[in-house]
């Protein structure tokens, strides 16, 4: 009894001070609308041991990685922590204010370079943030060659421009743009929604569209009816990146449901599955995926999207990968285009029909270059035998993206038969010399001036194993040049290409 007493005193002490409030121990979950009708959630979790000032430990849970709290400081009702995101060298210090309210708690969380955002956290239960159990990754097998991709996939995908804003009407418009600016006529095919179209899963685990994709097979017959292919994106993890729904656990059932709604092209992107899986795990759980889209029946391109970890060039083919993602995501400038495009050079041997490397969508048209520059960009794709998925909005196009995008030589250097990656065959300071070999025995060859000025750019045919006086075409300027002798010289801008294709 005195104990208790004295105890008692104690806490009332304690709760005098006015540094002690009420603990932040629980779990808190931040719910964002996402506008579609699902939530991308956040979970605290947090600890406060006993009542000193600076016991606060826990984790910060997003749907694709969590991050332990670090420097947690307590000062009675608000708590000041802060978590590290991102890897070595690139590492970014998020920091949280969170103030402890009756029934939840007001965070305010601040980004670098970003204003200070605020947040509301409510108490969640016990199991918030929690991962459902793993599940072991099969055996290793050969999946066997769908027959599909003979050469590089061309189309669309809503990611570069859209990010979550895509849904059914822009998709259709999409679609009819696709036809109505030539694009189809020059080879583009498939109209690929990325991320943010799902919702849930009914009671019988079958995946849901959001509100913005009522109907996804209905959509799938419009996208037909033009004569086009409609993709489709999950991963193989609970989450996708953009913390939607993922195929975790559902993956044969997925894949049922694609091939039902008429579904052509799937992009699997690893992201939640980090969660879950270690790198070394990757090849057997995209093999599951490949294993459920065979057993669809119906004839589906398989894309990995893992950003070139653990050499997917090695083993992307066995699990039935049509293409994979060599690197993290392109953006619209010429930095991360060329930084992707002229690192490519090494990967060319694991190209080949049916299989390609992917240095990740076009950026043509979304205005963060110049045209010069976007020519630059498509000519590298084309020499590498790259996905040409277009990553613009469709609808509304200058005359000069489309034909950048339509160039019909251009396109041919890319869907070349024999399928085979171009390769570096000079670098020298700003100056690169590409070259591709194409089927009829000619050679595609790029004179890329990556430098600030002028620059005159020659390549000789021995260069190429060639000798003698050779038919050249200009690509770009639609123009034979007539026969020239042993060496082609041109000036080519700054950030610009001269591209030739010189015949047998
Ligand atoms: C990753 C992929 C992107 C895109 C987004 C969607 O970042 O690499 O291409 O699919 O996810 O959330």
């Amino acid at each position: 009894m005195k104990n208790v007493v004295v105890a008692g005193l104690l806490l009332l002490a304690l709760n005098q001070d006015p540094r002690v409030g009420t603990p932040f121990s629980g779990r808190w979950i931040v719910r964002a609308d996402n506008g579609d009708g699902t939530f991308r959630e956040t979970v605290f979790v947090l600890e406060q041991r006993g009542t000193s000032l600076t016991e606060l430990t826990g984790r910060v849970i997003n749907p694709t990685n969590e991050q332990p709290i670090v420097d947690a400081v307590v000062t009675g009702d608000n708590a000041t922590f802060a978590v590290i995101t991102g890897r070595p060298p690139n590492e970014r210090r998020v920091e949280y204010r969170a103030t402890r309210r009756e029934v939840s708690l007001a965070i305010t969380v601040t980004r670098p370079g970003q204003a200070p955002q605020s947040l509301v956290a409510t108490r969640g239960p016990a199991t918030a943030g929690d991962l459902p159990a793993r599940i072991e990754p099969p055996a290793l097998h050969r999946v066997p060659d769908n027959g599909l991709a003979r050469t590089p996939p061309m189309g669309w995908n809503s990611w570069n421009h859209f990010r979550g804003r895509v849904d059914d009407p822009t998709v259709r418009a999409v679609a009819d743009a696709m036809v109505s600016s030539g694009m189809k006529a020059a080879g583009y095919t498939y109209v690929n929604i990325d991320d943010t179209w799902e919702a849930g899963r009914d009671a019988s685990g079958r995946i849901q569209t959001n509100r913005k994709f009522p109907d996804m097979k209905a959509l799938a017959e419009y996208v037909h009816g033009k004569g086009l292919k409609l993709g489709i994106y999950s991963s193989p993890g609970p989450r996708t990146c953009a913390g939607y729904e993922g195929s975790y656990g559902h993956e044969e059932q997925d894949a049922r449901t694609y091939a039902e709604w008429g579904i052509d092209y799937l992009k699997y992107d690893w992201c939640g599955a980090a969660r879950i899986y270690k790198d070394e795990e990757m090849q057997a759980v995209y093999q599951k995926m490949g294993d459920a889209l065979r057993a669809s029946g119906r004839d589906i391109v398989y894309s990995l999207c893992q950003y070139g970890r653990n050499n997917v060039w090695t083993w992307g083919p066995q699990v039935g990968g049509n293409l994979w993602r060599t690197t993290g995501d392109i953006g619209d400038s010429w930095d991360s285009m060329t930084r992707i495009g002229f690192g490519q050079d090494a990967l060319a041997p694991h190209a080949g029909p049916g299989h390609w490397n992917d240095p990740d969508m076009l950026e043509i048209g979304n205005g963060g270059m110049t045209g010069t520059e976007y020519r630059t960009h498509m000519s590298l794709w084309a020499l590498l035998a790259a996905p040409l998925l277009a990553g613009n909005d469709l609808r509304s196009m200058s005359p000069e993206t489309v034909a950048i995008l339509t160039n019909r030589d251009v396109i041919a250097v890319d869907q070349d038969p024999l399928g085979r990656q171009g390769r570096r065959i000079r670098a020298d300071g700003a100056i690169e010399v590409w070259a591709k070999p194409l089927a009829s025995g000619a050679h595609a060859i790029g004179l890329f001036n990556r430098g600030q000025s002028p620059a005159r750019i020659s390549v000789r045919w021995s260069e190429l194993g060639a000798k003698g006086a050779r038919k050249v075409r200009d690509l770009w300027a639609g123009r034979d040049l007539g026969r020239v002798d042993a060496e082609y010289a041109a000036d080519v801008e700054p950030h610009g290409v001269a591209l030739i294709r010189i015949e047998r």
